[in-house]
């Protein structure tokens, strides 16, 4: 029986990755993104060289309340169920704690928190029983983040709501559980400076960021394994134990 899955922000990084594990074992996909639309398609046309997949891109911004009712109504039209939700997109505010504005607050717990819930809140009949949905929690929702508080509070919300969703779920035959990467060599942290990397890679105890296919390998085996329920999967290569 073909499978399923919905990725939001599945067109790169870390969402890319899950959507390639998934389209090796023959599920269909349907991958959001932001903007970046000529990336999405030559992601989208990649990953149906791999195998005989269909993928189906969505432009759904995670800030917009619309993009919630567009993904909604998309899975409506087409009659689709899902085997596996990936909660992945997210965002952050790097400007300093003086200068964050209420409104840079509210969008990045909007799109980290509020989307994923009211998006889940619409589509849950349409997950099939026995089905999974993992969200991309992060490290700097455990540690303190020193350069964004609004990322690092919104992503701790993110595993408590990994943690309260369990009992939501129960009725649905549904398990939740997150996956909170450390550093991983992805856009989002390529524009990094060099001395920034230096100084990150230094902290970690094996010495370098994560391959996203490492961390697509704990997505897919919070997946498979039927006993992880509401679990915080830390994947971060030993950060802070050097
Ligand atoms: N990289 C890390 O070190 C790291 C560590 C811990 C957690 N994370 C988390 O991992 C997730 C993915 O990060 P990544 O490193 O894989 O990023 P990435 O390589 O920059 O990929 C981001 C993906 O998300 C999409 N996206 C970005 N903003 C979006 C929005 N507002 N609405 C919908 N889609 C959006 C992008 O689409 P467009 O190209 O169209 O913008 C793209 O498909 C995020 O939740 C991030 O917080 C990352």
């Amino acid at each position: 029986m073909k499978k399923t899955a919905l990725i939001t922000g599945g067109t790169k990084g870390i969402g890319k990755s899950v959507a390639t594990s998934l389209a090796k074992r023959g599920y269909d996909l349907i991958l959001t993104y932001s903007s970046d639309s000529k990336i999405a398609k030559t992601t989208a046309d990649e990953l149906k060289g791999l195998s005989a997949v269909n993928v189906f891109l969505l432009q759904a911004d995670s800030t917009s309340v619309d993009a919630i009712t567009g993904i909604a109504e998309y899975l409506a039209e087409k009659e689709i169920m899902l085997d596996t939700v990936i909660f992945n997109a997210g965002i952050t505010c790097r400007d300093a704690f003086e200068q964050i504005t209420l409104s840079d607050w509210e969008r990045v717990f909007f799109a980290n928190v509020h989307f994923p819930v009211f998006l889940l809140q619409s589509i849950v009949g349409r997950v099939s029983k026995g089905g999974s949905v993992v969200f991309t929690g992060s490290l700097m929702g455990i540690e303190p983040h020193s350069v964004s508080l609004v990322y690092g509070v919104s992503k701790s919300a993110v595993h408590s709501l990994v943690k309260n969703l369990v009992k939501f779920l129960v009725p649905y035959d549904i398990r939740v559980n997150a996956v909170a990467p450390g550093f991983v060599d992805t856009e989002w942290q390529k524009t990094k400076p060099t001395e920034v990397r230096k100084s990150i890679e230094s902290k970690i105890s094996v010495g370098r960021f994560s391959e996203p296919e490492e961390i697509a390998e704990v997505f897919l085996m919070l997946m498979d394994n039927k006993y992880f329920n509401g679990e915080i999967v830390v994947v971060d290569g030993g950060y802070l134990y050097k």
